[in-house]
């Protein structure tokens, strides 16, 4: 060895992060804010604000509040909302009908809100659980399981209402097998040919839901029941996979793992097996904890916020669904080598 390689260590991995300039430029992976896809909870009436208690940050608005929202984010860049109902009691019923209702409240968001911002992707989600009396995604037989092909039928009619509507992108989030080749057989019978699949392929049975249960008012209806006889088991990887190929072959777009930071080895498998736009759900239990950490002193809000989005991105992730959207946007607007 040379007295030079005694003296020095042979490379020094550290020059290149020295400083903000050429990290920036050797930086790997890196947020945008079309990368994001902000998830909203739309009240019925008017004038109606209501904080979500268990998401720090996070409200319930009804249609004419939630306009500004759309506005901040076509502003920001964020290229698309995500809508998530939150039904009356009065309109839930055990079979959910009121999902298909043209007048509904997701149709009558979409129609104002495209009429309004055309340029901003709307998503909807296909599931029965804010219609649902007992608050499960489909519909019961007496002993309680729930339903598959029956509940398939409804979320079809359910997904044409969306696109009647002219939503953009729908998003099954149910998880009863068959329901992507169903809604893609009859959007295309029904003309709807551009309306994209978004699915919520690889969706495990997770407590991180609990918040987003509050916030739709599903939880006190759910009580000790869970989804595991139609959500993924949180032990599984290779089916993630199965379910994938499953929902491409019926007629995807696009595929969605959910929760998301627990799960980032599902997003990299799923990107390198299939190659396919792959979306990650950091789903609202992930949001109140960063919040409450954040809360309590015991971690740095926008450094944390910023760093779980831009891992999704490093583990495979073409876009992230995630309450911190807006707030992102705006930080990498005003961090711009960051
Ligand atoms: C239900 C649905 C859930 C979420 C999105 N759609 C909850 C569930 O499956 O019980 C969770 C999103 C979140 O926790 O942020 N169809």
């Amino acid at each position: 060895m040379s007295t030079f390689l005694q003296r020095f260590p042979a490379t020094r991995p550290r020059r290149l992060r020295r400083d903000a300039a050429v990290r920036a430029m050797v930086r790997e992976h890196r947020l945008h804010p079309s990368d994001l896809i902000l998830p909203v909870f739309v009240l019925e009436g008017a004038g109606r604000t209501e904080d979500v208690a268990s998401m720090p940050g996070v409200q319930r608005l009804s249609l004419d509040r939630l306009l500004p929202l759309a506005e901040q984010c076509v502003t920001l860049g964020v290229p698309a909302m995500a809508l998530f109902p939150v039904i009356d009691d009065a309109r839930k019923s055990d079979d959910g009908r009121e999902a298909l209702n043209p007048e509904g409240l997701v149709p009558q968001v979409v129609r104002t809100l495209k009429a309004r911002f055309p340029q901003l992707a709307l998503m909807t989600d296909v599931a029965l659980d804010p219609y649902t009396a007992h608050g499960q995604d489909g519909l019961l037989d007496p002993s309680g399981y729930i339903l598959n092909d029956e509940t398939v039928e409804v979320l079809v009619g359910q997904a044409l209402v969306q696109a009647e509507a002219g939503v953009d992108m729908v998003a099954p989030s149910d998880m009863m097998d068959g329901r992507i080749g169903a809604i893609r057989e009859a959007l295309e019978a029904h003309g709807h040919i551009h309306t994209r699949i978004m699915a919520y392929s690889a969706k495990y049975a997770s407590a991180f839901y609990g918040p987003f249960r509050d916030a739709v008012g599903s939880a006190g209806k759910l009580g000790k029941a869970d989804k595991k006889v139609y959500q993924m088991d949180p032990g599984n990887s290779d089916e993630a996979l199965r379910e994938v190929a499953l929902d491409l072959a019926e007629g995807a777009d696009m595929v969605m793992v959910k929760p998301g930071l627990p799960y980032l080895d599902i997003v990299r498998r799923v990107k390198d097996e299939f190659g396919v736009p792959t979306f990650a759900y950091q789903v609202s239990g992930e949001y109140a904890m960063l919040k409450a950490a954040a809360a309590n002193g015991w971690l740095a809000h926008d450094a944390v916020m910023m760093e779980s989005l831009l891992a999704f991105r490093r583990a495979g992730a073409d876009g992230i669904l995630s309450y911190f959207a807006l707030d992102a946007a705006r930080w990498l607007r005003e961090h711009p080598l960051d």
